[in-house]
């Protein structure tokens, strides 16, 4: 197995290897009892939710109302299917990836989301830790109850993901505040006008912040792996958690408190246009779904946007990412592009890059590995990604990241209205 050492962009990422050589998946008889089943990220809902009291897990696992985006994120990918390449030397392919001008081990990272110090004792730290320790981009979300700032210096490769209200004076503290803290990356949530409607949360008794109920009592009592682990640990060590980065503090657990979310319905380009001026790191937009959207982003002087659902939790009925992806792309013309939403799978990654996503993120999964096993956890599912991308790869007859084109897909039944001849073009003159 070939080794890459460091990388002169990267000092302290660690050195990965360029090709991941595992033929088969194998049960890893050091791993802890719990993970050793996971042979793909399918495989952690399952023990995730028996981990998580009821109304957590159903907060991260589900979408909104009927739930219909977060499954047509998954269909969208069961649409494509390869037309592999053969006979090529594939010895010495690669899945680093260059994003913004620094390379990555792999062409993917974490999507931001605001469970997951929630669901894992530091989870927000062991994220940022375990991305920079494996060279890739974590996005820690505003609506996380860690301090933005601590969750910078635990990793280098950490982007901040921010929820802005409408407001001048709070979008100035919040840039200032982020810049302060060390990134360079600044993301900005646009889907997010109003809370959506997740009747699932209201069902499972779910509310932000937790409401201290005789019922939130049972489900704790009856999670106590999380309640010990999690909560109570966290409660000695570190206080009561607090919704740090939007306005005021928040407790975890309250019976009244409100989260401080402003007028984010007033948000609009002209505060994207603000940002820009204001904020010197790379800007990305996030919950891009239509190409008008695409072109004033980059009219905006935007760098970057990524083409997202918000996982099906926003509006239900949005379209999977995925089939947008290829006219987002072109519309987009220079800047970055990326993608998440359902991304379970190696074969998901490369379908992705073939449509014209530069990156993708994984949400989910992610969130579960960190619950039910922390960065020993979250370092398997990586692992277990990278091993699949390489070997899709090799697969697929291809070497490089950039090698993965529309050429090598084809539409399983019809595919956005697009015909066979559609995705391959004119036949190959020979
Ligand atoms: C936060 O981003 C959520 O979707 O709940």
């Amino acid at each position: 197995m070939s080794i890459v050492g460091q990388d002169v962009n990267n000092p302290g990422a660690v050195a990965a290897p360029e090709v991941e050589r595992f033929s088969k998946p194998q049960i890893n008889a050091t791993l802890p009892r719990v993970l050793r089943k996971v042979l793909a990220l399918q495989d952690l809902e399952e023990p995730a939710r028996r981990y998580l009291p009821r109304p957590i897990f159903g907060y991260v696992s589900g979408g909104a109302e009927t739930n219909a985006a977060l499954r047509g994120n998954r269909s969208a990918f069961d649409d494509l299917v390869f037309m592999p390449n053969a006979l090529v030397d594939v010895s010495k392919r690669s899945i680093k990836t260059t994003l913004f001008g620094r390379t990555y081990n792999a062409p993917f990272g974490f999507s931001p989301m605001g469970g997951t110090s929630m669901v894992a004792y530091q989870g927000d730290v062991v994220l940022a830790r375990t991305a920079a320790e494996e060279n890739i981009p974590m996005i820690m979300s505003g609506a996380s109850l860690t301090k933005l700032e601590d969750v910078r210096a635990a990793g280098r490769t950490a982007w901040f993901q921010a929820y802005l209200p409408g407001e001048t004076d709070r979008i100035q503290l919040l840039v200032d505040r982020v810049e302060r803290a060390g990134y360079d990356t600044l993301v900005l949530t646009i889907d997010t006008p109003v809370n959506a409607n997740r009747e699932n949360n209201v069902r499972s008794g779910f509310y932000k912040p937790l409401r201290p109920t005789p019922q939130l009592a049972f489900d704790c009592l009856t999670h106590p792996r999380w309640f010990f682990g999690m909560l109570v640990r966290t409660i000695m060590n570190h206080g009561m958690p607090h919704f740090e980065n939007m306005g005021e503090r928040v407790p975890l657990i309250s019976s009244k408190s409100e989260r401080d979310r402003g007028n984010r319905d007033e948000l609009n380009w002209a505060h994207v246009e603000l940002m820009r001026r204001i904020w010197k790191g790379k800007l990305v937009i996030k919950g891009v779904l239509n190409k008008q959207v695409a072109r004033k982003a980059r009219e905006s002087g935007v760098d970057g946007i990524i083409v997202s659902n918000h996982g099906g939790r926003q509006l239900d009925y949005s379209v999977a990412p995925l089939r947008v992806l290829p006219g987002i792309a072109a519309e987009a013309k220079g800047i970055t592009v990326m993608m998440d939403g359902g991304i379970r799978r190696g074969t998901d990654v490369l379908k992705a890059l073939a449509l014209g996503a530069q990156f993708v993120f994984v949400g989910r999964p992610i969130l579960y590995a960190t619950a039910i096993g922390g960065a020993v956890g979250l370092r398997h599912v990586v692992k277990l990604l990278r091993e699949e991308v390489g070997r899709d790869m090799a697969l697929l007859g291809i070497n490089r990241i950039d090698e993965m084109t529309k050429d090598l897909l084809l539409p399983a039944h019809g595919f956005n209205g697009l015909s066979f001849a559609d995705i391959n073009q004119a036949p190959s003159p020979d």
